[in-house]
């Protein structure tokens, strides 16, 4: 049966149309409706309205509308229970009971499998150490390398579970997952297969990255161009047999993969047709935007560093329908090793999209929860909550060629969102840092 969910008192992130994402001054754009309702048929939105009007058939809206007055005629404070007989209802009434509703957010990028925390290194960097001269004596992602391969797949399953779980019940209902943390065949075939059974696991969407070129093995630390051979020769074509990525990435970057060997990776990657995204520009300006740009990644992600002529380059990207590398700046980072953060104010002063993601991982950014990376961007990159919104939403799931399915409630899409006692909830979720604003969850329209 259809369910009919009532008591929404503002519903934020409604659109008429599929498949948006916005650009520059658009980004402050949300759409909302007031006194609101959502009609879900199969998981699906099969229409949505309030005072402002509706989005979907006028046959939905008029019944929507008559059942409504139906079912409240008569009511009073004595008899508050609906008069309908059960076999009368057109719809499973959901009764919100007058809360704000959002779309889902979508974390276009998490590093959400891995063995252990890394909090040794928090304290060298309290410190003084930086992220850069720990890797650079072996530490930092090789330590989660050492680790990860040390364990097996059933116990990195129940711990990324437990996280993906935490992570729902702060309001993403889409997430990526990257590998990256095994560095040898075995290892990071294990990470892939520990992401493909969180598919299985779990209703929300799950896409799974091939990270391979994450950090140079210690063994390869002279003759890097030989672990390169290892991921394009061996590990890439293994992880396509097996269907266990939905994209590939590299951490381009100094110290870690230069642009020949990202664009040799990416070039690969495009011939047996796994579309990419990058780790780009966080450790200075460092030639990853041009080698994303000119192979068509779909998305650049950190971007610390990033000057006009990277911007330029970014925007050009968008001259083609369904083209375009979005920026996805990832705050959590950048609060967390004390480097600078994305110039996310300038990108969308100059006409660019913006997607933000957590890059949840146990190195760098330790935070699962888009409601503190919402109130990063605002208090610190100096976004306006709205356009943290969208990044965190329908441009998330641009970043992931995604826009027709989530980041939005429109007609069509995934009934995926989150409900908030938070009374002006877009302003009020990141100015209240710290707690979970989420009431309840759904997923494909069902309470999770
Ligand atoms: O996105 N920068 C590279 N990769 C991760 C960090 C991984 C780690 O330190 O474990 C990132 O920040
Ligand atoms: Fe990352």
């Amino acid at each position: 049966m259809r369910k009919l969910f009532v008591g929404i008192s503002k519903m934020w992130g409604v659109s008429g149309v599929p498949g948006e994402f916005k650009m520059g001054a658009a980004m402050q754009s949300v759409n909302s409706f007031s006194n609101a309702w959502l009609c879900v048929e199969e998981g699906v939105i099969a229409g949505l309205g309030g005072e402002e009007g509706f989005f979907g058939p006028e046959s939905l809206a008029l019944e929507v509308n008559q059942f409504m007055e139906s079912l409240y005629v008569g009511r009073t404070i004595e008899t508050p229970n609906p008069i309908h007989a059960e076999s009368d209802m057109q719809f499973e009434i959901v009764d919100l009971g007058g809360v704000e509703l959002l779309p889902g957010f979508v974390d276009s990028h998490t590093h959400l499998v891995f063995a252990a925390p890394r909090w040794k290194e928090f304290v060298m960097r309290i410190g003084g150490e930086s992220y850069e001269t720990i890797a650079a004596a072996g530490g930092g992602i090789l330590n989660s390398a050492n680790a990860l391969q040390a364990m097996d797949e059933d116990a990195l399953f129940g711990q990324a579970a437990t996280r993906l779980q935490l992570m729902i019940a702060h309001g993403t209902t889409t997430v990526e997952i990257k590998s990256g943390y095994g560095l040898t065949m075995e290892a990071e075939l294990k990470m892939l297969r520990v992401i493909r059974r969180l598919k299985l696991a779990f209703p929300i969407i799950i896409q799974s990255t091939f990270l391979g070129a994450h950090a140079i093995p210690l063994e390869y630390k002279e003759q890097s161009d030989l672990y390169v051979d290892l991921v394009i020769n061996e590990m890439l074509p293994q992880v396509v047999a097996e269907g266990l990525a939905d994209y590939i990435d590299v951490f381009c970057d100094r110290g870690f993969f230069s642009p020949a060997q990202t664009d040799r990776i990416l070039k690969a990657a495009k011939a047996v047709g796994l579309p990419s995204k990058i780790h780009a520009n966080e450790l200075g300006l460092t030639g990853g935007v041009e080698v994303a740009v000119a192979n068509g990644s779909l998305s650049a992600d950190h971007l610390e560093y990033c000057g006009s002529h990277e911007m330029d380059i970014l925007r050009n990207s968008f001259g083609s329908e369904g083209g375009g590398t979005m920026p996805v700046a990832l705050p959590g980072t950048s609060y967390f090793l004390g480097i600078p953060y994305a110039p996310g104010r300038a990108m969308i002063d100059a006409g660019l999209p913006l997607a933000l993601a957590s890059d949840f991982n146990p190195g760098s950014s330790p935070i699962l929860s888009l409601q503190t990376i919402w109130a990063l961007a605002c208090t610190q990159m100096k976004l306006l909550p709205g356009e943290a919104l969208n990044a965190i939403t329908c441009n998330a799931a641009r970043a992931l060629r995604l826009e027709n399915n989530v980041g939005m409630l429109a007609l069509g899409m995934r009934a995926d969102f989150f409900t908030t006692d938070s009374p002006n909830a877009i302003n009020t979720i990141p100015y209240f840092l710290g707690y979970n604003h989420c009431k309840q969850v759904f997923v494909l329209g069902n309470l999770q």
